[in-house]
């Protein structure tokens, strides 16, 4: 995905730091975005994510470490000097401004003439798809009509790169779902790189080029959402996107990187490099797993005896849980017409291919 882009490091984060009151919130953190392309940055609450975009932005100083913009440092310089737009969750349109004024207030600060400025302010009024409220005022707007301004006005002074910062969190969900489609469409039509906060992987998983995963002040994983999603590199990932089940294991045997491992008296395959008696947290996404009768799961898969407990119809699907030997829980997705089928407390073989198990060092926690 990286290599579509032609420069890989447009965007450098290199050993930056900061600190509030003595108390490190980033530690040496090192991140590279390409020219074009769009990345998250994912992470609870508190893990830095908004300092970091600060930082880029100018709006906060870093106390160790550099920024490049296009090769150029721009650390040390105001923000008005780094040709950054930002976008904030708030929207902070001027109240006082008409939705044109609002969009064309960062063209007339670089002084453009004012043709120039009014075409710039129709085509963006025209690309968010709001041409008939040039006049109106933010209050006049729904929260979803101003984030559309402020991205507007955000984009029009043509940033070399776009910062958001949790710019959909208050919508609903709807238009919240609406609203990333559209944004992800217009920021490639536009070919602009974009560094956007979140806290909702799934608004991470469905936007984004990249994904860094931020746990306090580090990037735990930094790749495409695809490879997040089917190899999270720690278990922080692995609890942070997506669900998942965990069984606790003992490595019984590794030859050249397959694993077999003793899960509650069942032998489990899988890859990975373990010594011998190494406990383990086998990992399992509930859409990679099958129910059959004991004794009738597919020949090669790994499979586990487990009790039906309950049933939940989600719609498309239904999750049922299970309780596996060592009384861990199992969700697995199925078919509401397959779901349908089982019986409460009854016993069924779980089932699920070794190259869709996950390994993780350590007991379950
Ligand atoms: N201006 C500040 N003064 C003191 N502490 C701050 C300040 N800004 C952020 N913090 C602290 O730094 C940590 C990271 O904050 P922030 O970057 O806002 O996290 P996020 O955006 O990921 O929720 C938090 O513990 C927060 O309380
Ligand atoms: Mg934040």
């Amino acid at each position: 995905m990286v290599s579509a882009f032609d420069d890989p490091s447009y965007l450098v984060a290199a050993s930056v730091s900061k600190s509030f009151q003595g108390t490190r919130v980033l530690e040496n953190l090192d991140l590279e975005i390409a020219r074009g392309e769009f990345v998250s940055l994912l992470g609870p609450s508190g893990c830095g994510k908004t300092t970091l975009l600060r930082m880029i932005a100018g709006l906060l100083a870093v106390d160790g470490g550099t920024i490049t913009l296009g090769g150029k440092v721009i650390s040390g310089l105001p923000p008005h000097r780094r040709n950054v737009g930002v976008v904030f969750q708030n929207y902070a349109l001027f109240p006082h401004l008409t939705v044109r004024e609002n969009i064309a207030f960062g063209l007339k600060a670089r002084g453009g003439s004012t043709s120039e400025v009014e075409a710039t302010v129709d085509r963006f009024l025209e690309l968010i798809k709001l041409p008939d409220i040039a006049e109106r005022y933010p209050s006049a707007l729904s929260g979803g009509q101003q984030q559309r301004v402020a991205v507007a006005r955000a984009l029009a002074p043509r940033p070399d790169i776009l910062l958001l910062d949790e710019p959909f969190s208050a919508l609903d969900r709807k238009l919240r779902e609406a609203m990333q489609i559209e944004l992800k469409s217009l920021l490639r039509d536009l070919g602009i790189t974009s560094v956007f906060v979140t806290h909702d992987q799934e608004e991470a998983l469905v936007m984004s080029d990249r994904i860094a995963v931020m746990n306090a002040g580090v990037i735990e994983q930094f790749g495409a959402p695809r490879d997040i999603y089917r190899f999270p590199g720690s278990r922080f990932v692995l609890d942070f996107i997506g669900s998942s089940s965990q069984l606790a294991g003992t490595v019984l045997a590794e030859t050249g990187g397959e694993l077999t491992i003793s899960v509650g008296g069942s032998e489990v395959r899988a890859a990975g490099h373990f010594v011998r008696g190494s406990p383990v947290t086998v990992a399992l996404r509930p859409e990679d797993m099958s129910i059959h009768l004991p004794g009738s799961a597919p020949e090669g898969h790994n499979t586990v005896p487990v009790v039906l407990r309950d049933r939940i119809y989600v719609g498309a699907r239904t999750q049922a849980h299970f309780t596996a030997s060592q009384g861990e829980s199992l969700a697995i997705d199925l078919s509401p017409d397959h779901a349908g089928r089982l019986d409460q407390g009854a016993t069924y073989a779980a089932a699920w291919s070794p190259e869709k198990t996950l390994i993780f060092p350590g007991d379950r926690q």
